[in-house]
């Protein structure tokens, strides 16, 4: 049987274990990770159980742990789904809730898990889940094969493989699985996909706000600086209002779209990687033609941050609720809550970047001190926003803060580093003997280590990465 169709047969008898439990009337326990892959898969799988009558509650949680699990068997569900938490504890989930549950998730795992039957994830059959297809993929799938017409819940994995930066293909396009959704996406009328200039905020900000805060590429004398963005699209001919209102870059036309790059090129001539960087301007970018326009859900890398702002701002139900449909008041609320993300996320990076104390500079690493200051849900987002500081781009960076009895710390590796390492592999080797716990994927890995293990995990972490900069070296 081929890749495609053992993965195909799984989502199908998953569907149908879905279905009959649904037919006997059970509760579902719903679990997901409170990023956008969680959220979104959570309710791929939450909308699939209500379109067919069944009965079942979402639940988001920032990690999975014995103690959650414990919490988890105290409510006594009939069944247990967990979208994009718990890969690694297939045993521990085994010895709590017995055969009542399923891991959807793609995240690496060992041989060991990947032959456990209620793991469904992409490694088993070797797709590589960090850029062939998200947990809400692979949600999708057994939706699909619960009903051929849930293919309208398409939309929702493809705003989960942009989150997930699985747009890795030529021009940030996608592949594989992820491709086969986004084709049904589009033949649905719900995405369109358009080569454009990638500056985000295509659909809210004006133009010359979108530009300023382009940090990837760092255009030197723009990022940053929209009065001189405003000067310099002005002066290129271009209208920056019209009505009164700020344009946004949705609102150009081709032709001044052209003017635009054009007056980005001069600035970035000034860095040795002018070529690449230019190139990188353009790519693809996903609009979900259902959603009003000038809303930051119409744009599909928007709306992934709009969902990560809930999950990290403990406010993941207000997520849930839009990706189920609900565009009243929850949508109000959800730009409210970005709204104050992106505040709390700028002051952390200022206040770290001008501490040189939460600084570290070890041989295999830079390390951001966030104790004290960062919430634990907010390392992640730090991390990967800091990852993209030229000052941190030559190595592997972490973020960590203080938690209770632990340290969170998460793992990047900025785009620049050109040697290969897998942090999702190194962080779980390293949580199993420092008792900790965590996993992640190539380039992004999280996890939390007891206080007391901190010191010798980081030494043992720093030998190991800067062994990996030798031998690629
Ligand atoms: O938490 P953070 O954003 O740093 O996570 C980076 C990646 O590592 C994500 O894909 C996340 O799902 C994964 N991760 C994990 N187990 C953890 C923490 C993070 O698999 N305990």
């Amino acid at each position: 049987m081929s890749q495609l169709k053992e993965f195909e047969k799984v989502a199908e008898d998953l569907g149908k274990r879905i279905i009959s439990i649904i037919n006997e009337k059970k509760t579902i326990l719903i679990i997901g990770h409170l990023d956008a892959d969680g959220i979104t898969s959570a309710s791929v799988i939450g909308k699939t159980i209500q379109r067919k009558k069944g009965n079942c509650i979402i639940r988001i949680y920032s990690e999975m742990n014995l103690e959650i699990l414990n919490e988890i068997k105290k409510g006594e569900y009939d069944f247990h789904i967990f979208c994009e938490l718990g890969a690694g504890l297939g045993t521990e989930i085994e010895n709590s809730l017995k055969d009542k549950w399923i891991v959807l998730d793609h995240h690496q795992i060992s041989e060991k898990e990947k032959k456990m039957k209620q793991v469904f994830n992409a490694w088993q059959f070797d797709y590589d889940g960090s850029k062939e297809i998200s947990t809400a993929g692979m949600a999708y799938f057994i939706a699909k094969k619960i009903d051929d017409n849930n293919s309208d819940l398409s939309w929702l994995p493809v705003v989960a493989m942009i989150a997930d930066r699985q747009d890795q293909g030529e021009k940030r396009s996608v592949v594989s699985l992820n491709k086969m959704i986004l084709d049904d996406a589009v033949k649905n009328g719900l995405v369109k996909v358009s080569r454009d200039i990638l500056l985000y905020g295509r659909e809210t900000k004006p133009v010359y706000a979108a530009l300023a805060s382009m940090t990837m590429p760092f255009i030197p004398g723009l990022s940053g600086n929209r009065d001189a963005c405003l000067a310099t699209l002005t002066s290129a001919g271009l209208e920056m209002k019209q009505n009164g209102r700020w344009r946004t870059l949705a609102d150009l036309n081709e032709n001044e779209k052209k003017k635009v790059i054009e007056s980005i090129i001069p600035y970035l001539t000034q860095v040795d990687t002018a070529n690449d960087d230019v190139d990188s301007l353009i790519g693809d970018v996903y609009t979900l033609e259902k959603e009003d326009e000038h809303s930051s859900l119409r744009d599909v890398r928007e709306f992934g941050t709009l969902l990560n702002a809930c999950g990290r701002m403990k406010q993941a139900g207000v997520g849930v609720s839009i990706c189920l449909g609900d565009r009243s008041e929850f949508l109000f609320e959800s730009e409210q809550i970005l709204k104050e993300y992106r505040k709390t996320l700028s002051r952390l990076i200022q206040l770290v970047l001008e501490d040189d104390a939460r600084i570290v500079e070890k041989q295999g690493f830079n390390m951001v001190i966030g104790d004290g200051v960062v919430d634990e849900d907010m390392v992640g987002s730090l991390a990967s926003v800091l990852s993209g500081v030229a000052k941190f781009e030559t190595k592997v960076l972490l973020v960590r803060t203080t938690t209770t009895g632990n340290y969170k710390i998460s793992l990047r590796r900025p785009s620049q580093v050109d040697y290969s390492i897998n942090l999702g592999i190194i962080v779980k080797e390293l949580v199993d003997q420092f008792n900790g716990n965590g996993g992640g994927h190539e380039a992004a890995a999280g996890c939390k280590i007891p206080t007391s293990n901190l010191k010798v995990f980081l030494q043992i972490l720093n030998k190991r990465l800067q062994n990996n900069i030798e031998n690629n070296g």
